[in-house]
């Protein structure tokens, strides 16, 4: 099978090539867990640029970093006040610079996440607009609905926010406001030219600053239809599949018309900036997201949504390989993020009926898995190492999560009263949320902290963090830190045409090539296999005896 036969130019200066993004690793930063430069307990952008160097050293390409905009952190940051300044308590903008200076000093690009589907509602604009009589211009920039009832006492409609409860929230005057997510994170009106004037500020803004990308939150719910009645949850429900536009808000047709005027912006820049969606809609809608005219990628989260299973697996690549050769974006590929269940845990867990715990509201969190006590972590995280293998052989771009080169698994045991996700408290805890898989990183084994900073973490960190610690692993040939470092360091050496091409195999194993005789094989199934003649480029777990064992990959070359 071949994809799109785009060649990726591997002389070409990264920081000035359109194409940098096709097939770059891309490593996720939650900044207020990632290293914390001042004690406070929040990871902050000092913290990012003291660790430019083990980026650099890890070998990736990008990082993206998640909001670290002035924010109550309603929503781990997610509620932005203020789409052009840094949170006081992460730095200021020349901190950001200096941060942005010595990542392309290291040749490594910066993606920044822009929200645009909702600001918090400390945003000047969402009180000004709770200060404006009804029907004011202020108010057109959010979406007030008067109630339903014989007082308006009951909201517009019945919606559900994805972080649980009613999607409305009723003003001091009577009126109510939708929020998909969170009360703190009141919608934007798109129909209205002030927001996407204001928008468009906010992107040259960063690109101004020299930011290399965007990840676009939620980029499919930006568009909305809210013509009177407004449907009942149970007639969007049983309206289709999803997949004709017409949702009275995920994934309308016209949200596409904002990501025209984007690229248009995008385009003025050398080189383009670039975007990616976050957009969880059907697979066969994707491609209008990452279309050149638009976004230009879409995260395809289909991996991440897989159980480790070789068929499945194999479905998904020649899916998205096909997707992306249609739409000439490359795909993207993802195992972990700040939004689910680490890889390594999920691995690690009975399986479950694939693909079934995820709809368009992106509520991937749920996909948990089976109870905590039946955790394999051994099994977990071969699993997890064989996958990361696998994805990194793949043509198109991956994105890695900050601490999954460390093996880390979900931190379950949080005492509630640490816990901080929306998706924990507007369900009464029935789902745990997504703070396991954002604990602080441990970088030395020493306490407390484990080198994280000076001062108690934002949210605890368990005992077995001290183990893991970046310094131990980094003087441990074996460990995952130095395996992914190996794997990235191979793969941005053969990194050729965006190709893959099948190698008939037994079904629990997957072989492919890429160009310039590069192998990747893994087997998902429970006895060793023999493997072909060719050089051992990297294995995710030894080899035995020469033979392939179960939940390993290898490459040769
Ligand atoms: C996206 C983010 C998630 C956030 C939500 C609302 O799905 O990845 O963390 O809670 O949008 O902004």
């Amino acid at each position: 099978m071949t994809s799109n036969p785009q060649p990726f130019p591997s002389n070409a200066d990264p920081l000035t090539d359109p194409d940098w993004w096709r097939q770059a690793a891309v490593y996720q930063v939650y900044p207020r867990s990632f290293s914390d430069s001042n004690g406070d307990g929040l990871g902050d952008l000092q913290g990012v640029t003291a660790k430019v160097p083990y980026l650099s050293a890890l070998g990736v390409d990008a990082v993206w970093l998640s909001p670290f905009y002035p924010s109550a952190l309603a929503d781990g940051g997610y509620d932005v006040d203020d789409y052009r300044d840094v949170d006081p308590r992460l730095g200021t903008l020349a901190h950001f610079d200096d941060m942005a200076a010595a990542l392309h000093g290291a040749g490594i690009k910066l993606i920044v996440d822009i929200v645009p589907n909702h600001s918090s509602n400390r945003h000047a604009w969402f009180r000004e607009a709770l200060d404006s009589p009804r029907g004011s211009a202020a108010r057109e920039r959010y979406i007030f609905r008067d109630g339903t009832g014989p007082d308006g006492a009951q909201p517009p409609s019945d919606w559900q926010s994805v972080f649980g409860g009613s999607a409305w929230e009723q003003v001091p005057d009577g009126q109510w406001y939708l929020h998909l997510f969170a009360p703190e994170q009141p919608d934007f009106n798109w129909d209205n030219r002030a927001v996407k004037d204001e928008f468009l500020a906010t992107l040259r803004f960063w690109s101004d600053r020299g930011v290399d990308g965007f990840r676009i939150d939620v980029a499919h719910a930006l568009a909305k239809d809210l013509s009177e009645p407004l449907p009942s949850s149970a007639l969007l429900a049983a309206e289709g599949d999803g997949t004709d536009g017409a949702h009275a808000f995920w994934d309308r047709n016209e949200v596409h018309d904002i990501y025209t005027e984007w690229r248009a912006l995008f385009n003025e820049y050398t080189p383009p900036r670039t975007a990616v969606a976050e957009a969880w809609v059907h697979a066969s809608r994707r491609g209008r997201y990452a279309s050149p005219e638009g976004l230009g990628q879409a995260f395809n989260f289909d991996l991440l949504q897989a159980d480790f299973d070789a068929a499945r697996f194999r479905t998904v690549i020649t899916d998205n390989l096909v997707q992306a050769a249609e739409t000439g974006a490359s795909s993207t590929w993802v195992l972990s993020n700040h939004d689910v269940v680490r890889h390594a845990t999920r691995y690690g867990l009975p399986a479950t009926p694939a693909d079934s715990a995820k709809g368009q509201d992106g509520k991937a969190w749920v996909l948990a898995g089976g109870p905590e006590e039946q955790l394999d972590r051994a099994a977990g995280l071969r699993r997890a190492r064989a996958a990361t293998l696998l994805m990194l052989a793949l043509p198109g771009s991956a994105y890695l999560y900050q601490g999954e080169e460390l093996g880390l698994h979900e931190v379950a045991a949080i005492p509630d009263a640490d816990r901080q996700d929306p998706a924990f408290f507007r369900n009464a805890g029935v789902e745990k949320g997504r703070d396991g898989c954002r604990v602080p990183l441990p970088w030395t084994p020493e306490e407390p902290s484990f080198g994280f900073g000076t001062g108690a973490p934002h949210l605890p960190q368990p005992e077995w963090f001290g183990p893991a610690a970046v310094s131990l692993q980094d003087a441990d040939t074996d460990s995952t830190l130095n395996f992914y470092r190996r794997a990235l360091e191979l793969r941005g050496k053969r990194q050729g045409a965006e190709e893959l091409a099948w190698v008939p195999s037994a079904a629990s194993v997957l072989h492919f090539t890429r160009p310039g005789g590069w192998q990747s094989i893994t087997n998902f199934g429970t006895a060793a296999v023999a493997l072909p003649a060719g050089t051992v480029l990297h294995t995710s777990a030894p080899l035995e005896g020469g033979l392939l064992p179960p939940d390993t990959t290898v490459w040769l070359g």
